[in-house]
């Protein structure tokens, strides 16, 4: 796996099995760039009695990473469990337990001091619902151990990056916030803080939408982040009959394959390396720590290569970067192009465009799309609701479920790679059908429609008459919409129909579609329950596919959205910013791009442009669409005379604007 990384990829070590099983030792050499020891740097193994420390297991490891050229990150110096008899018995003022917290970090740090790169400094310090843990430290030294054990680190290794370490980033909000404003107030106050850890010991049901939030927000702290004890446990229910199926392995895979991708769009200076913790199953401490059977990490039993092991190895190499858990269903507007942009008359082949089974000839997007590893500016379009982008014509114009209820021979299955389908199905024209393409809005917001207006199935019975959508490309985040318009159903009787609607990469699994059951509505929330929902990779032969049939329309205006895994470590993007005077007041306006994980907008006022006092504090919308326009009325400016100087603050970014009211 480290050979193939972009980044450090590692794993805790058992150091009494790296001394004796020499299976371990050939697969940890393999393997792995970064170790971290699971248990001999604690501080219970480590200071047995207060003036003694036991260093032998800590060194055998350093040795071992030292002879393999691999990285040590030290875990853990101060944690609330592995504490030995003395501390727990020790009796003293603060002054002697700060002796004793300061003494155990400088004395330990600097035994490694130049042999390990980095350490946890403090390892789970919050509870769930965000409140500090109320450990042997913090009952003794008050809140602030925390920022003191960093500079009591940072003192005895300067080189040392330092991390806070945790879990549950993934599934509470109220520590991940928590431990966001510890970091954000570290910053602010200069403790020497490099990196946070996020544990992840997840499970087969832990939601990709809330793994891809923490490694988002964690990002956006701007520190290194560490991926530091990841396992995936696929019998949380603690069921003592439960195997490892073929189900419960694809489960798995797909959930370390989406992770690695995640993980992959912290920007590269950030990404401080994907640890799992320990080796094989036979290693993990979740069987013995919950007395279940289970099978969490990328070797078996047997050190022998799973599943998940190749679903990490291909998300490390894969350029696909659209997943299920950021795909979303929401209402919106639907405005046909009317004569805006260029009609798509002509084929691929130069003669007249026709409505049926037919590739377009090649169009511009107008600007550059990035999309699955590649840069396009160009793409075919096919009668049967489907997009290629390139310049190639898809492998055949006739490609969809050849059936009413086809399962099979969809785009998704077929040779082509990076399509998208708003309506993949065998369809054909009316007598006022067009296809147009349609690029609008300024450099680095442009937005590029694809039109399919009054197209009609060709299955009998017929569904429907007229069926109008647009495909949707955003220069901003790559976005991708699809948006359907009003959808005309024919008399006949209501029939199920197989369609694709999705969008794909280099093959079937780099695919992102949405299924739902031809009754279920078009607009309900995404849920199994509601029957619509998006998947990763290939609709099961059972289905559904994305089923429709002319007695449930979609309502005008319903979009469907994929966006990228992209984290926006950057401060969001002001296309514009004024105010206007205007009878009910002063109206400040501004324009915004590239939005996603944007924290509220300030707006201040001064009327000497230097006491800026804030007047309104606005949630930003925080989403990927292409701009957002804001506005924000101040009232009581209209009475004053002179200038008056707003400025907006958000995140950290500062505008500002004078204003001059005569
Ligand atoms: O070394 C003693 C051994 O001398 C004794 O005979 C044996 C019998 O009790 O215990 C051994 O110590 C055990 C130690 O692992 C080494 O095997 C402790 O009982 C046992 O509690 C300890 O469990 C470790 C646990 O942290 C507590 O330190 C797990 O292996 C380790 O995987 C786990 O790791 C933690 C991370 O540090 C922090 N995040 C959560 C993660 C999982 O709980």
């Amino acid at each position: 796996m480290q050979s193939v990384a972009p980044f450090p990829f590692g794993a805790s070590i058992n150091v009494p099995l790296l001394k004796s099983n020499p299976t371990y030792r050939v697969v940890v050499a393999r393997e792995y760039n970064s170790l971290t020891p699971e248990n001999v740097m604690k501080m219970s193994p480590i200071h047995p009695a207060i003036n003694t420390y036991s260093w032998t297991n800590a060194d055998t490891l350093v040795n071992f990473a030292q002879q393999n050229n691999q990285r040590v990150h030290g875990h853990t110096l101060v944690w609330h469990q592995s504490l030995p008899g003395w501390l727990t018995n020790f009796v003293g003022d603060s002054a002697a337990w700060e002796n004793v917290l300061k003494t155990h970090i400088q004395t330990v740090v600097s035994h490694f001091a130049g042999k390990l790169a980095s350490w946890d400094v403090v390892n789970e310090a919050f509870n769930d619902n965000g409140t500090l843990r109320s450990s042997i430290w913090l009952q003794h030294l008050g809140p602030d151990y925390i920022a003191r054990c960093f500079q009591y680190a940072h003192e005895a290794d300067p080189a040392a990056l330092l991390f806070y370490n945790d879990y549950g980033h993934e599934y509470s909000t109220a520590k991940l916030n928590a431990i966001d404003s510890l970091i954000r107030s570290f910053l602010q106050n200069g403790v020497p803080v490099n990196g946070v850890g996020l544990q992840m010991h997840i499970n087969k049901n832990t939601s990709n939408s809330s793994i891809a939030n923490a490694i988002k927000v964690m990002a956006q702290t701007g520190l290194k982040v560490h991926m530091s004890e990841l396992d995936i446990a696929l019998n949380p229910e603690g069921n003592q009959s439960l195997t490892f199926t073929p189900a419960l392995s694809q489960l798995q895979a797909d959930k370390y394959n989406f992770i690695v991708r995640a993980y992959k769009n912290i920007p590269a200076a950030q990404q401080y390396g994907i640890t799992t913790w320990n080796v094989s199953d036979a290693d993990t401490w979740i069987t013995t720590n919950y007395s279940r059977p289970d099978w969490p990490l990328p070797f078996d039993s047997v050190y022998q290569k799973k599943q998940a092991y190749y679903a990490i190895i291909e998300g490390l190499t894969s350029k696909w970067n659209y997943d299920a858990a950021t795909a979303q269903s929401t209402s919106g507007t639907y405005t046909d192009l009317g004569n805006n942009g260029t009609a798509i008359t002509a084929n691929f082949t130069g003669a007249a465009m026709t409505f049926d089974n037919d590739n377009s000839s090649i169009q511009n997007i107008g600007f550059n799309f990035n999309y699955n590893g590649s840069t396009y500016n160009q793409f075919v379009l096919n009668t049967n609701g489907f997009i290629k982008l390139g310049a190639t014509a898809p492998s055949s114009a006739s490609i969809f479920y050849p059936t009413y209820n086809g399962n099979t021979n969809s785009v998704i299955t077929a040779p082509d790679v990076d399509l998208l389908y708003p309506y993949n199905h065998d369809l054909t024209g009316t007598a006022t059908t067009e296809y147009r393409v349609y690029t609008s809005g300024s450099p680095g917001a442009r937005v590029c429609t694809i039109q399919y207006r009054n197209v009609a199935d060709k299955l009998a019975p017929e569904q429907y008459s007229n069926m109008n959508f647009q495909v949707k490309l955003y220069e901003a985040g790559n976005t991708i919409e699809f948006v359907y318009g009003s959808w005309a159903p024919t008399a006949n009787t209501s029939t199920l129909i197989t369609a694709a609607l999705g969008i794909k990469g280099s093959y079937a699994n780099n695919s992102v579609n949405l299924s739902k059951g031809s009754s279920n509505s078009w607009s309900a929330s995404l849920s199994t329950a509601n029957g619509i929902y998006f998947i990763n990779g290939d609709y099961s032969a059972a289905g559904p596919q994305f089923n429709t049939r002319n007695s449930v329309l979609p309502e005008v205006g319903r979009t469907y959205r994929f966006t990228t895994l992209a984290i926006n470590t950057l401060p969001v993007t002001l296309l514009d910013f004024y105010a206007i005077n205007k009878k009910t007041g002063i109206v400040i306006t501004w324009l915004t791009a590239n939005e996603a994980g944007s924290k509220n907008f300030e707006i201040q006022r001064s009327l000497n442009g230097t006491d800026f006092t804030t007047i309104s504090t606005i949630t930003a919308k925080d989403n990927s669409q292409a701009t957002n326009n804001y506005s924000f009325i101040d009232e009581n400016a209209a009475a004053r005379k002179g200038t008056i100087y707003y400025r907006l603050k958000q995140n950290d970014m500062d505008a500002e604007v004078n204003f001059r009211v005569l």
